[in-house]
């Protein structure tokens, strides 16, 4: 393999801004400066040179809810790339009583196909003697630092408070990092069942079924829950003020806690579930649902103020007719919405171009922050001698509009039909190797590695104010009154 150099671009990484050519060999950057010449010559003339995208939430051929998210490892890292994201981050999710072991042996499986690379985060869905040893094997051996539990989907992947403060525990011996599905399982159990008994079973009772209040106390519990084990928290698609507040005041106290909008609770509205189209609606239900637009304002407030630090998708891709398992009973829908391919774009037009954020800003909310946050920094969310060459050589001029007609994803709608966005890529490199040229997907299936995260100790070390407030002391007594009358 010769040597490739992206010339005559503005490189534009999370912290700086300058025009420099970049070249590559064997997939890594080997220098960064002016006049670099190299074998292929990639002409990046009025385009930004950035970190590739990092998408820290995916559900890659997921089963769930009855079936499978359609979206796989192949089409979905395709679609990744063609959007300017150049790796994922996707969950193995064991069965009921299933090892971790087995369930990231049948991830390993899956991902053989991926274009990109790409890692995995574990799920904790249940608690026993075989998950507290096997996740010392999952950090150590297996280079996955990131433990997923679902606050919600009762009677599926829910777990309770006990499992969790005990799996949280765990975590903080092993240097890992706690992530939440924050929602209260309970409370929209009981919920969807009086919304169902009312009649109500349209999509739009899944908005009623999971209120923001749902949200926000789920969040504040895991929040102190994740500070009594003294472990690190990363709340998943964070979609309100009640908890994107929670997380603010969190990290005001000094505990490491990190929230992740998605770019469909940025953009999307409550809105769509009232839409007379059945499909229209049910194509949107995912959890937590769309919300308002002062729910969207406090997330952009987040972004531009640092309180939250990651914009993801949670791309988790159902077709029509698997939306349609839902008529009569919106709980059946299966969850969720797509968006790896436009993710990048569409924050781009809604964050960069309306100067909510900085194409710094940019760079750091859609790759830097979660590859720090994720121990895989500099090797990916970098423009570094050094680092992999994930790059994508973003046009701020090029336009399009949102199709289904025209997406690399399997699905036959896309949530954000009709948007006009602007800024895409030129090119996507995957360590090296162009994958994506002005819309012409030049992937290579199986070309995606998986990435190793070491832990995070001691670097990561959560603050916990309750073992410097109330841990145990031992105490004098003079003498200790006889028990019994
Ligand atoms: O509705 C959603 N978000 N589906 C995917 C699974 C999850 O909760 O992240
Ligand atoms: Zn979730
Ligand atoms: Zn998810
Ligand atoms: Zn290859």
């Amino acid at each position: 393999m010769g040597t490739t150099v992206i010339k005559n671009g503005t490189v534009v990484t999370a912290d700086l801004s300058y025009e420099a050519d970049v070249l590559i060999e064997n997939g890594v950057i080997t220098e960064i400066g002016k006049d670099l010449r190299g074998d292929q010559e990639l002409d990046a003339t009025g385009c930004y040179v950035m970190p590739g995208g990092i998408d820290p939430h995916t559900h890659l051929e997921m089963p769930f809810m009855g079936t499978y998210s359609t979206d796989d490892f192949e089409s979905g890292t395709r679609a990744a790339l063609a959007g300017g994201t150049t790796m994922v981050v996707d969950f193995a999710l064991p069965a009921p009583e299933q090892g971790l072991l087995d369930a990231l042996q049948m991830w390993d499986n899956k991902s053989t196909r991926a274009n990109c690379d790409y890692s995995f985060h574990m799920a904790v869905t249940w608690w026993g003697e075989q998950v507290f040893n096997e996740m010392e094997t999952v950090v150590r051996e297996r280079g996955i630092n990131t433990f997923k539990h679902f606050m919600a989907y009762k009677g599926a992947l829910m777990v309770n408070d006990d499992e969790m403060y005990a799996s949280f525990q765990r975590l903080a011996e092993l240097g890992g990092i706690a992530m939440v599905h924050a929602e209260n399982g309970d409370v929209v159990a009981e919920l969807s069942a009086k919304l169902l008994a009312a009649g109500n079973t349209g999509p739009e009772a899944h908005a009623y079924s999971r209120p923001p209040q749902v949200e926000g106390e789920a969040t504040n519990r895991a929040i102190m829950i994740a500070d009594m084990a003294g472990v690190p928290l990363y709340v998943v698609h964070t979609s309100c003020e009640d908890s994107h507040e929670a997380i603010r005041r969190a990290r005001q106290l000094g505990k490491r806690v990190w929230g992740e909008p998605l770019i469909q609770h940025l953009t999307l509205d409550e809105s769509e579930y009232f839409n007379a189209d059945w499909d229209h609606a049910a194509r949107r239900v995912m959890s937590p649902p769309f919300r308002n637009k002062q729910h969207q304002d406090s997330l952009w407030h987040g972004l531009q103020s640092g309180s939250l630090s990651v914009v993801a998708t949670d791309h988790c891709a159902f077709t029509t007719e698997q939306k349609r398992y839902g008529v009569g009973d919106f709980t059946k829908i299966p969850n969720g919405t797509g968006g790896l391919e436009d993710r990048m774009p569409v924050l781009w037009t809604h964050g960069v171009e309306t100067g909510r954020l900085t194409p710094n800003e940019f760079v750091a909310v859609t790759s830097t922050n979660i590859a720090k946050i994720l121990n895989c920094y500099p090797k990916k969310g970098a423009i570094l001698v050094g680092a992999d060459a994930d790059i994508v050589v973003l046009d701020p001029k090029k336009e399009k509009v949102i199709s289904a007609s025209t997406q690399q994803s399997a699905i036959d709608y896309n949530v954000f039909e009709g948007m006009a966005v602007k800024g895409l890529p030129r090119f996507t490199l995957t360590r090296g190797q162009v994958a994506v040229h002005d819309g012409e997907i030049r992937t290579e299936e199986g070309h995606g590695k998986f990435v190793k995260r070491a832990p995070n100790t001691p670097v990561n070390k959560a603050l916990s104010s309750w073992k410097e407030l109330t841990a145990p002391r031992p105490v004098k007594r003079s003498g200790i009154p006889a028990t019994g009358v």
